[in-house]
């Protein structure tokens, strides 16, 4: 399409986490390099905390959720904090649409997450277009539309568990929701009530691949669902766009020239990358596995261990282990997963980071923990064949050895090579889903026609 601009506004509002708001301010990144004006509003504690990790071609509003000293470690429950944010993050917005009315871009399309599906109320009330952005993969969405409207029943009576266009699911690789029952009741109501707005909305897009992900056939018959991912940049992909590097607001401080600087002095492949994303809270058993098998393993390792996660470290590990591993509170990851001397991403398996390994090409050992990382995990190991997923003890942990087992089958012998195969293949689909011509390009495309008024 030609880069020509358009007087289109669209307007972002991401549910207030790290994974949500990535993902969509990376689409912004892209509408606006398709010649769109984008805004993305976060809430005014994420705003008052966070920088955007580079000058961004992006505008950045605020909208309340309720908690603005202290965001959602203020709510009393996830119910209030979910309550709040629904009630008066409406407000606000519904505040913004009305002061961006009469100037010279008032706002044509609210994309929302469908987390928060109060959202399309309000653009309905201004007759602004609303579309939904899903952040996570096709099947997940689909297992939970198959809950929602009644086509599963829960409890799960038996397994396995067959839903048309996905692999046999056993209890396992359920979203946790749904094989923990009873776990997160606010979450799961989210999660499942995305569907009664995205059913209303005027485009559902999702942050995934046509080629990635074989429900989307079948998704977007039942829910008009339009893959317009991997979102990452393209300079991440494959280098070409040099300045457009711009991937998220950070919700935590790195220092992205120590991950560097450490990664650069190390070999081909030589380095595993842990990470448990934004959320996850390990308990402090499987913490000391982890530590152990990383440790006694014959690889490098670089480790981000939250801040609040950092107490569960062994005691002295930092200083026993010397030049073998480096533990940081947090980094860039895509900055990390795009060095070559990265081996295997031993992940939780949320859904950008299964995404950003996929497409850059890094295996990956999946050690998953809540939500939707679970279905996921089933997806890396069984689906997309790029890992393995690590073996749970009764006690819920995943015990040293299993770790060290599963770290070598992914980063030696014939098994690795076939993963980091694989990994290749899915990332040259993905660069080419992206490009110009891809499926999700000419998806991205047909949404920004929608708002092609020629900026006279
Ligand atoms: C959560 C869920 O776990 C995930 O499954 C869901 O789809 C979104 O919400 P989170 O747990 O944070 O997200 O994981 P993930 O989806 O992987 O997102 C983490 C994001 O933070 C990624 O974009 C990753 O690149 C970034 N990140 C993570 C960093 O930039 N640095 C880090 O050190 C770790």
């Amino acid at each position: 399409m030609e880069n020509q601009a358009y007087r289109g506004h669209v307007f972002a509002l991401p549910y207030p986490s790290q994974g949500h708001i990535n993902p969509l301010l990376q689409f912004c990144n892209r509408l606006v390099s398709k010649g769109l004006k984008a805004s993305l509003a976060t809430t005014l504690y994420i705003h008052n905390t966070m920088q955007p990790q580079s000058s961004s071609s992006l505008q950045f509003d605020t909208i309340s959720d309720g908690y603005d000293e202290g965001g959602f470690a203020q709510a009393e429950s996830i119910h209030a904090y979910l309550n709040r944010m629904e009630t008066i993050g409406s407000k606000t917005l519904a505040d913004l649409i009305i002061k961006n009315k009469n100037t010279a871009n008032p706002i044509d399309c609210i994309i929302y997450d469908p987390f928060l599906p109060r959202a399309l109320e309000v653009a309905k009330k201004f007759g602004i277009f609303g579309a939904a952005f899903f952040t996570q993969t096709c099947a997940v969405n689909f297992i939970y539309y198959h809950v929602h409207h009644g086509l599963l029943k829960l409890p799960i009576a038996s397994t396995p568990i067959s839903i048309p266009g996905l692999p046999v699911l056993e209890l396992e690789d359920m979203p946790s929701y749904i094989s923990v029952p009873g776990s997160y009741p606010a979450y799961f109501e989210m999660v499942l009530n995305q569907f009664s707005s995205s059913d209303k909305a005027d485009a559902v897009l999702t942050n995934t691949f046509y080629e990635l992900d074989p429900e989307a056939d079948s998704m977007s018959k039942v829910c008009r669902l339009l893959p317009i991912g991997p979102t990452i940049p393209s300079f991440y992909l494959d280098k070409r766009l040099e300045n457009d590097n711009d991937y998220g607001l950070s919700l935590f401080v790195s220092d992205s020239s120590v991950c560097n600087n450490w990664l650069n002095t190390k070999p081909e492949g030589s380095v595993i990358y842990a990470s448990f994303g934004s959320m996850a809270c390990l308990t402090n058993k499987q913490m000391e596995e982890l530590a152990f098998a990383l440790k006694g393993c014959k690889f490098h390792f670089l480790w981000v261990v939250k801040a609040s996660e950092e107490a569960k470290l062994p005691e002295k590990f930092v200083e026993e282990i010397g030049n073998k591993g480096l533990v940081v509170q947090w980094c860039s990851q895509l900055e990390v997963l795009s060095n070559k001397a990265i081996g295997c991403f031993l992940t939780h398996c949320g859904w950008n980071s299964i995404l950003e390994a996929l497409s850059l090409g890094v295996p990956t050992m999946g050690v998953p923990q809540w939500t939707n990382q679970t279905t996921n995990a089933k997806y890396v190991q069984d689906v997309w064949k790029v890992g393995v997923r690590a073996k749970v003890c009764e006690n819920g942990i995943v015990e040293r050895e299993e770790i060290e087992f599963c770290i070598k089958e992914v980063m030696k012998g014939e098994r690795g090579k076939d993963f980091l195969e694989k990994a290749k293949k899915w990332r040259d689909l993905a660069i080419k889903a992206g490009s110009e011509g891809g499926s999700s390009d000419k998806n991205i495309d047909e949404f920004v026609s929608k708002f092609k008024t020629p900026n006279l």
